[in-house]
This record gives C-alpha cells, sequence and structure tokens, in this order.
C-alpha cells in the first residue's frame, strides 16, 4: 500500500467507495438515517428529531427535543451587520449565493468556541438556526418588509414559515415543508457532503465546509433541481405540450431536470413519499392541471426501455409551487435541512481524518520551456 497506484476509468467516481459512514445507508433497496428507514423516519419524526439523530446518532427523547429545539432558539436572530450586508446584496443575486455569503458573514460572529464533538454540535446547530434566518430574512427584504424575530421554541419548519410571512403558518404546510425537511436532510457521499468532507479533510473549520457544500448543492445538477424542475412544469400549458417536448427531448438525448440519479437507478425512495403527499397536496389547492403535466412529463421517462425515474427533487419543486414559495427558495430550503448532514459528516471526518488527495492522469503538452517574452509570436 501507499506506492501503488490505482487507475480509475469511471468517470465521476461511479461505484468507487471513497470512504466510511455510518451516518445514512444509500442502496437500490433502502435509505438509512442511522440505520432508520426513511420512510418511517418521514412518518413518525419531526425535522428536530432527524436533525438531532444526525448529530448526536440518536433519535432523541421529548425533553432531549425540547432542549434542541431551545438551543436553536437560543441561536436564531440575525446580527444588525448580517442584516445591513442583506440589504447591500443586489435584488438580483440567487438565493443560494446570498445564503453562501451570508453564512459567512456571520461566521465572523459564531457564538460557539472549541472544536470539541460537543462545541461542533452546538456550532451546526447555530448554522441550522442562523441559515433559515438569512433565508427569512432575505425574502423579507426582497418583499419590501423588515425581517422578524423567530418565535422562541418553535418547531422548525413552523419556524420557516412564520418568519418568512410573519403570521401563523397553517398545520398543512408546516407539515408538508417539515416532511421536505425530513426527506433533504442526509444522503451519504453525494457531490455536497463530499465537497463538505473534502475541505474537513484539510483539517478546515466547519463553517467553510459549510459554505463548499453550498456552492456545490447550488447547481443544477444537485440541489438546484428542484428549482428546475418546477421551472420545466411551468413552462407548459397542458399535458399535450408536456409530453411531446419530453419526448422530443429524450431523443435529442436532452437532460430532463428532476429526473434520474447516480445510486438509485430503479427510483428515489424518497421521491415516492413526496410524490404521494404533492397529489394530496394538489387536490387541496384544486391544481390538478399541473399534475396532469407532472404527469405527462413523468410517463414517457419511467416506461421508455431504459427507465429513468423522477429523484426526490421533481416533486419537491412542485410541493413547494403549492405551499406559495417562490421557487429561488427551493433549493436554500434543501440546504436548510441537509447542513444537518454535512455538520454530522465534518465530525465523523475530523474523528478519523486523512486528506483528500488523489491523482490525475496529465494528458496537457509534453516538456517544453519558456522563450523570453520578446520572442514569442
Ligand atoms: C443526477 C444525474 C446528475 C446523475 O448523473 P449520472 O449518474 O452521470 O447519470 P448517467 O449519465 O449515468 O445516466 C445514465 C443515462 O441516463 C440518461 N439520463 C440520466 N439522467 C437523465 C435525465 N435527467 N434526463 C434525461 N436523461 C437522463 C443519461 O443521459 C444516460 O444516457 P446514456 O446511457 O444514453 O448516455 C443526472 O441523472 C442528471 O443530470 N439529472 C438531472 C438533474 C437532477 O435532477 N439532479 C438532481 C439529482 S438528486
Amino acid at each position: 500500500m501507499g506506492s501503488e497506484i490505482i487507475e480509475l476509468d469511471r468517470q465521476g467516481l461511479e461505484n468507487v467507495i471513497v470512504g466510511e459512514t455510518s451516518i445514512c445507508c444509500v442502496d437500490q433497496g433502502q435509505l438509512l438515517y442511522r440505520g432508520y428507514p426513511i420512510a418511517e423516519l418521514a412518518e413518525k419524526c419531526v425535522f428536530g428529531e432527524v436533525a438531532y439523530l444526525l448529530l448526536y446518532g440518536e433519535l432523541p427523547n421529548a425533553a432531549q427535543l425540547k432542549w434542541f429545539r431551545d438551543q436553536l432558539s437560543e441561536f436564531h436572530g440575525l446580527r444588525k451587520e448580517v442584516v445591513d450586508t442583506l440589504r447591500m446584496i443586489p435584488p438580483g443575486v440567487p438565493m443560494m449565493s446570498v445564503l453562501r455569503t451570508c453564512i459567512s458573514m456571520a461566521s465572523h460572529f459564531d457564538p460557539v468556541s472549541g472544536q470539541t464533538v460537543e462545541a461542533l454540535r452546538r456550532r451546526a446547530t447555530w448554522l441550522l438556526a442562523v441559515a433559515s434566518d438569512i433565508v427569512a430574512a432575505r425574502y423579507r427584504l426582497l418583499n419590501g418588509k423588515d425581517p422578524i424575530m423567530p418565535k422562541p421554541g418553535a418547531a422548525h419548519a413552523h419556524q420557516m414559515l412564520y418568519m418568512f410571512h410573519g403570521t401563523e403558518p397553517d398545520d398543512l404546510s408546516t407539515r408538508i415543508l417539515d416532511l421536505t425537511l425530513v426527506l433533504y436532510g442526509e444522503h451519504d457521499f453525494n457531490a455536497s457532503t463530499f465537497t463538505n468532507r473534502v475541505v474537513a479533510s484539510t483539517a478546515s473549520d466547519m463553517t467553510s465546509c459549510t459554505v463548499s457544500a453550498i456552492g456545490a448543492l447550488k447547481g443544477p445538477l444537485h440541489g438546484g433541481a428542484n428549482e428546475e424542475a418546477i421551472a420545466l412544469i411551468l413552462r407548459f400549458r397542458n399535458a399535450q405540450e408536456a409530453d411531446a417536448w419530453v419526448r422530443d427531448a429524450l431523443a435529442k438525448k436532452e437532460k430532463v431536470m428532476g429526473f434520474g440519479h447516480r445510486v438509485y437507478k430503479h427510483g428515489d425512495h424518497r421521491a415516492v413519499i413526496l410524490e404521494r403527499e404533492m397529489r394530496k397536496l394538489a387536490e387541496l389547492k384544486g391544481r390538478q392541471d399541473l399534475v396532469a403535466i407532472y404527469d405527462a412529463i413523468k410517463n414517457p421517462m419511467v416506461t421508455k426501455e431504459h427507465p429513468i425515474y423522477p429523484n426526490v427533487d421533481y416533486p419537491c419543486g412542485m410541493v413547494y409551487y403549492l405551499l406559495g414559495l417562490p421557487p429561488d427558495l427551493y433549493t436554500p430550503l434543501f440546504a436548510c435541512s441537509r447542513i444537518a448532514g454535512w455538520c454530522a459528516h465534518y465530525i465523523e471526518q475530523i474523528q478519523h481524518n486523512r486528506i483528500y488527495r488523489p491523482l490525475s492522469r496529465y494528458t496537457g503538452p509534453t516538456l517544453r520551456h519558456v522563450t523570453p517574452i520578446d520572442q514569442r509570436a
């Protein structure tokens, strides 16, 4: 070992195991957070329990959940410097870029000190609170309203909706937003988590890892797909238009956003759970027209010779749209949940660390020498 070179011809590290984790298991047959199936967590737990599970390794009892919520409450509320930064950023800047910048800014006033596991869990809790505060405050500022103070002790999804709208959210919206947060919480070595772990492996700090992961999540091939998926659905006036477009896109080998997955080749467990809820929500909101378009895009994808199934972002884009949230918030909401997973991975990585430093195969020019500048053509 050590001097042996292993050359992989698998682009994108497909089917390559690059590390160990006890946080999440993703394979064809199941998705487990710390051993619990996602369907059970989705049915029986709220996001606060799942975030606690990811960070502490076990589900909380009622007293532990209250304690965790109290910690979140303690950390909610943005400093004036961060709100001033939010006001300075031009209105057209994507919310994911705003989140990236403002988490970085807020971290200069990090209320948690130390690198013990306990301190890191507290910093993770602070990051969860501050991320949702940033997104909510920016949303309000863009709508000509001042940021509002959080509601002490509220559950995370309730708190987010309250801080967006300044009114008590209804139970259905809270429950469905909470479900999306549970489903988005963790997904092993996906692109943003791997980014986070690579940065962690340099012994960098948790906030830098989170900011790097936000950059990775922003891309439309990763978290940005939920915004792209709803943009696609809204492009069509009816199911016929959508069906014609998707068949043409497949013929031209174009990507259909919200479909496909590197690991799941027989469907994404999270998408199945969320699609069921999306259908109920659409019925309640009287938006069967959108469901018809949703299905018209989905059907040719899943019935073709080599099916490509929806991933979680496809129904999620619809769910957030039906909840009346603007598309620029969708990927940031994903980030506000995934911070729990990223931080759990940060803690795991630094406890068993060796810096990530792969090799590359050089394909550039062979050896050549520098011509002085006055002799170059
Ligand atoms: C997620 C994603 C990046 C995975 O990429 P990947 O693992 O490299 O996928 P592959 O290239 O192995 O896909 C296998 C085949 O399915 C096709 N395919 C994959 N996703 C597709 C999609 N969304 N639309 C159309 N075709 C797709 C590929 O073109 C490829 O076809 P080929 O064998 O004829 O070349 C990719 O599916 C994608 O870009 N999806 C859209 C963006 C998205 O929804 N991202 C969120 C992921 S949770």
